[in-house]
Parts: structure tokens; C-alpha cells; sequence
């Protein structure tokens, strides 16, 4: 069983909490765990040619201590409409994603271009007051500009023309607004033991 490849492709916008529920479907099932939008936040981080960074992405620059910022939220949005970006990025992700043993990666475009094949789908939405609430729990600031700051990076990631954030045609939608954390984590799991190869 362990030996077996199997996907857990978990996408959604700013702040739904795609980042907790993956890292505790990981841990349930002993996958291994990629946050995709720390792929992004580095690349924007770095400064200079987004394309140079992205093609020269060290372990050092995914483990800097401001890519949680709103403002590298920003950054991260803005090279992520960069076509050649985005693919110098795609090998890793989907190596990544087909590794023995299973894997959950979460972003914007995992089910849609990253790995199509992904065992399991999930589209983990909130409506925006719900998200910028949880942002700005997390993050401080002014919750007015939490929420500004996540719509208008929501905007930019569903009308760019690379891999545009939407759901897979064959994504479960899992709303969490009115959803507890423990709540979600259950959905989630749920739909890949319903999934998970028999033995
Ligand atoms: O944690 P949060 O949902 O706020 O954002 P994130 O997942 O860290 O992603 C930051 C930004 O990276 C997003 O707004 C997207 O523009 C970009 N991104 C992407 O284009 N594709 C991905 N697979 C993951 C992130």
C-alpha cells in the first residue's frame, strides 16, 4: 500500500484553508505534504528576474521568514501570471505529486494542470468575510485591507490566462464558511478513504 502513488489535489482561493486541511490529510494518511504557494511567495521574494528565481529556486529561499507576509501574498500573485514561471516550476510539482507513497499538494492549479490524474480533488472555498476574518486572525493588521488585499489577489488569480485558479470539473467543492476546522478536516478525509485502493 505505501509503496503506491496517490494523489491528493487540494486547490481553492486566499485563505480557505487548503494549507491546514492538506497538512492534516498528510499526516493521517503519511503522505507527504507540498505547499505549492510557498513555490510562488519565494519566487516573489527573491526579487530580480522571476523567471532567473524560479529556474534557481534553492531550499534557502522556500525557508526565508517573511513568505507569510500579505505584501509576499502580493508579489506571489504577480509572478504567478508569468507563463515561464509557472513552468519552471510544473517538473517538481508533479514529480512531487506521483512520488511513492502518496502526496497532497495545495495551490490553485493542482487538480486543473499540475496532476489531472490526482486521485482525489478537493476545491476548498469560504466566502470572502469568512477568509479575510481568519487571514487577519492569523496575520494582524487591519481586516478591511486583509480582506481588500485577498480580493484583489483572488481577482488576479482567476482571470489570469496561466492556469487560472477554478475548480476541476471533477473537484469536490467543499465550503467551508459555516465549517469548523475539525469539520473540514473530516470532509476532507473522508473523500480519500472513499477513494483509497481496497488493502
Ligand atoms: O495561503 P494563501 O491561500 O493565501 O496563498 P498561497 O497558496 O500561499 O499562494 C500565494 C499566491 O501564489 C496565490 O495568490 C497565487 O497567485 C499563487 N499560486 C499559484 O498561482 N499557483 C499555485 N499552485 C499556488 C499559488
Amino acid at each position: 500500500m505505501s509503496a503506491r502513488v496517490f494523489t491528493v489535489a487540494i486547490d481553492g482561493p486566499a485563505a480557505a484553508g487548503k494549507g491546514t486541511i492538506a497538512r492534516a490529510v498528510a499526516e493521517r494518511f503519511g503522505f507527504r505534504h507540498l505547499d505549492t504557494g510557498l513555490l510562488y511567495r519565494a519566487v516573489g521574494a527573491r526579487g530580480g528576474d522571476p523567471v532567473v528565481a524560479a529556474r534557481t529556486l534553492s531550499p534557502a529561499d522556500l525557508a526565508r521568514a517573511d513568505l507569510r507576509t500579505a505584501a509576499a501574498g502580493q508579489a506571489a500573485s504577480r509572478v504567478a501570471t508569468i507563463p515561464a514561471v509557472r513552468e519552471a516550476l510544473t517538473d517538481f510539482q508533479r514529480r512531487f505529486a506521483r512520488q511513492e507513497g502518496g502526496a497532497v499538494l495545495d495551490g490553485r492549479d493542482i487538480g486543473t494542470v499540475i496532476c489531472p490524474e490526482a486521485e482525489v480533488k478537493l476545491f476548498v472555498t469560504a466566502s470572502d468575510e469568512v477568509r479575510a476574518r481568519r487571514r487577519w486572525l492569523e496575520l494582524g493588521g487591519d481586516e478591511a485591507e486583509v480582506l481588500a488585499s485577498l480580493r484583489e489577489r483572488d481577482s488576479r488569480d482567476s482571470a489570469r490566462a496561466a492556469a487560472p485558479l477554478k475548480p476541476a470539473t471533477d473537484a469536490v467543492i467543499l465550503d467551508t464558511s459555516a465549517m469548523s476546522v475539525d469539520e473540514a478536516v473530516a470532509r476532507a478525509i473522508a473523500e480519500v478513504e472513499r477513494r483509497l485502493p481496497a488493502g
